[in-house]
């Protein structure tokens, strides 16, 4: 099937190589020559495991395509893919100016039937804004070319997204229309085998589902790092409430791990959107304010045991930080916590070394030559001269360290663990200081 994905971004790009993987003709247009020219050649802008390899191999295919020429994509495929960004405006909401432009684009230039799918996270509403967009542009060409407009959200993580995509826990299709139903079914039976993963629903079901569940995921993890601070002030061990609790089939274990705060372009952007269309109907949504005050509260709350520590004297002191990716597998440091922490610890006088195995260069994109952070070149080096180790990102190299050679490099042998990695005791038979999150 012939397949248009408009937006080369972190959606869009996967969706394209996905979709090209089984067989389809997939084209990916974005506005960024510069961006399709590299992808023309192979060269991702982003870190995303397997997905470079995918797009060398079905580009060679014949498979994949890129284009930045507008009339080529709307001509190309019956499903005109919308995965261009919704970033926040200043209130909160989702600012959806790319993807009506999009809209227009296709409106402008569609000769026969297309559809239309949403797969960026949308307001709920969305898909109706770009029917009415679709019917003006038609109004003035005075045509009346047929399409359907159907909503689609992603469920992708980052790190984790080719295989997220291949093989979803479900897909869902927002539409009331059979025609574009059976057609989107189709496209994606090579996803759905073994078991139905397909559900549908109307299109502004589909719309919400997407934030429910990421509101849902957000509520989970401000919920615990809530109990971590109350486990932490009563003498308890929220690693030892997890287990207890995550026992219970109703709860389960996943996505209940306190830490530093959740982060990412996901979590913030949908919980803030989320309350801010539930604003816009009169509606406020104060259980979702709650998540996010929490979560905004915990990206201090590493920052508040290095400060009590140090008697809230932390001039001339420097800090080795290990991880600056908002979660691991990704160079993404979008909302990410060590953000807030490492910009309070220099704002308090201090000095940062910092680590990641990917997100060295997005460090230095974002930080420049920030005076008092210094990005260096490995684990190790990231201890020399410093006072004390803050583990902010839970790559997997950062689980079993060498504990001799941090013990001698640090000079006041501390560690602040923000992502509980360490066993407490351990570290404290070690000859470390400990502080984790939640851990009496
Ligand atoms: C999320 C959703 O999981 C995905 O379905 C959606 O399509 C996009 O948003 P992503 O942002 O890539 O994906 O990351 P995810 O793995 O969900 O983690 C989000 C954040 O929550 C990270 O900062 C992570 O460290 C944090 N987290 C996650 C916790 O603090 N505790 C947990 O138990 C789980």
């Amino acid at each position: 099937m012939k397949v248009t994905v408009f937006g080369s971004g972190y959606v869009g790009l996967v969706t394209g190589v996905c979709l090209a993987e089984v067989g389809n003709d997939v084209l990916c247009i974005d506005v960024d020559e510069a961006k399709i020219a590299n992808l023309r050649q192979g060269i991702v802008p982003i870190f995303e495991p397997g997905l470079e390899d995918m797009v060398k191999d079905n580009q060679r295919a014949g498979r994949l395509k890129f284009t930045t020429h507008i009339l080529e994509a709307v001509a190309h495929g019956v499903f005109q893919f919308i995965a261009v960004g919704t970033p926040p405006d200043e209130d909160g909401g989702a600012d959806l100016q790319y993807v009506l432009a999009v809209a227009k684009s296709i409106a402008e230039n569609m000769m026969e039937y297309r559809v239309i799918v949403d797969k960026s996270t949308v307001p709920v509403g969305t898909a109706d804004r770009v029917k009415a967009v679709i019917e003006q542009v038609q109004a003035a060409r005075v045509v009346d070319v047929p399409y359907d407009v159907v909503s689609n959200p992603e469920f992708l993580k980052e790190g984790a997204a080719i295989d997220d995509f291949m093989k979803p826990d479900r897909i869902i299709i927002g539409t009331d229309n059979p025609k574009a139903e059976k057609l989107l079914k189709a496209l994606y039976a090579p996803f759905n085998r073994n078991h139905e993963r397909i559900i549908t629903m109307d299109v502004r079901s589909a719309e919400l589902t997407k934030y429910a569940a990421n509101a849902m995921l957000a509520t989970k993890i401000s919920f615990m790092n809530e109990l971590a601070n109350l486990a932490e002030r009563l003498g308890a061990d929220i690693e030892k409430v997890r287990n207890g609790i995550g026992s219970d089939s109703r709860i389960g274990y996943s996505f209940i791990y306190p830490g530093c705060g959740y982060g990412g372009s996901c979590f913030p952007k949908d919980v803030k959107a989320l309350e801010h269309t539930a604003q816009q109907m009169g509606y406020e949504a104060e259980l979702l304010q709650a998540v996010e005050n929490v979560n905004n509260r915990q990206k201090q709350v590493l920052f508040s045991k290095v400060s009590a520590h140090y008697h809230g004297d932390l001039q001339g002191k420097t800090f080795a930080m290990w991880g600056l990716a908002f979660k691991p597998k990704t160079d993404d440091m979008r909302e990410a916590p060590s953000r807030v922490i490492l910009e309070a610890l220099i704002a308090a006088g201090a000095s940062v070394r910092a680590y990641d195995p990917e997100a060295m260069l997005e460090a230095k994109r974002i930080y420049g030559d920030k005076p008092g952070l210094t990005l260096v070149e490995s684990a190790e080096e990231a201890l020399t001269d410093a006072n004390a180790l803050l583990v902010v990102t839970e790559w997997k190299n950062f689980w079993s360290p060498d504990f001799d050679l941090i013990k001698a490099s640090l000079k006041d042998g501390v560690i602040f663990d923000g992502r509980n990695l360490y066993k407490p005791e351990l570290l404290k038979e070690m000859g470390f200081t400990y502080y984790g999150i939640g851990r009496a």
